[in-house]
């Protein structure tokens, strides 16, 4: 009776381990799937309305020169700190990345940059997108300048 009783029980906890063996791997998956949100749609503008024709306008004043390119890439990989949230090639998979909602933009997307004009961008790398966690970068960490030399950078990642 003893005997019966021993081993009912080490069969039980034999199964449960595998039982929670096997469930732990589903659960791992849900959960960082849980942690990484998904990228806000883009159809939206993140631009004011009423100034969406004058932003457009805005034009580069640098040349998208391969110099030009890789001084917009150091800034964006060091000060001007981009890489912790959109990564350091820019796939929107930062350090910080997993823990916002929405998610930073992937720069590699084509569908992203052609559905922006370099003013549109600019403003937003200036101005950041109120409710998100894209702050001003204009006046905090870099200047005017180095902004469109990052936006430079940043449209050389759609081109690949
Ligand atoms: C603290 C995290 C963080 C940092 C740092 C950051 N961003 Fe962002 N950025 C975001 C998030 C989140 C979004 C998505 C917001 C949305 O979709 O509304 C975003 C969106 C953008 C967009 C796309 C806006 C659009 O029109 O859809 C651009 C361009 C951009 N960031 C450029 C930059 C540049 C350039 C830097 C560095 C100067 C930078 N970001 C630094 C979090 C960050």
């Amino acid at each position: 009776m003893r005997e019966a009783f021993t081993t009912k029980n080490s069969f039980l906890r034999v199964f449960n381990l595998k039982q929670a063996i096997w469930w732990s791997v589903p659960t791992f998956v849900l959960l960082v799937t849980l942690s990484f949100a998904a990228e806000a749609d883009l159809s939206n503008k993140r631009v004011p309305a009423e100034k969406l024709k004058e932003i457009q306008a805005l034009k580069n004043p640098f040349e998208a020169s391969p110099e030009n390119i890789s001084k917009g890439k150091v800034l964006y990989q060091t000060q001007a700190t981009c890489f912790t949230c959109h990564g350091k090639e820019g796939r929107g998979d930062g350090l910080a990345a997993p823990g916002l909602d929405p998610s930073p933009r992937n720069f590699t997307s084509a569908g992203f940059h052609s559905m922006r004009t370099d003013g549109e961008l600019f403003w937003v790398i200036k101005k950041g997108i109120p409710g998100t966690a894209m702050m001003p970068m204009v006046g905090s960490v870099i200047t005017e300048e180095e902004a469109w030399l990052v936006l430079l950078y940043e449209r050389s990642l759609g081109r690949r």
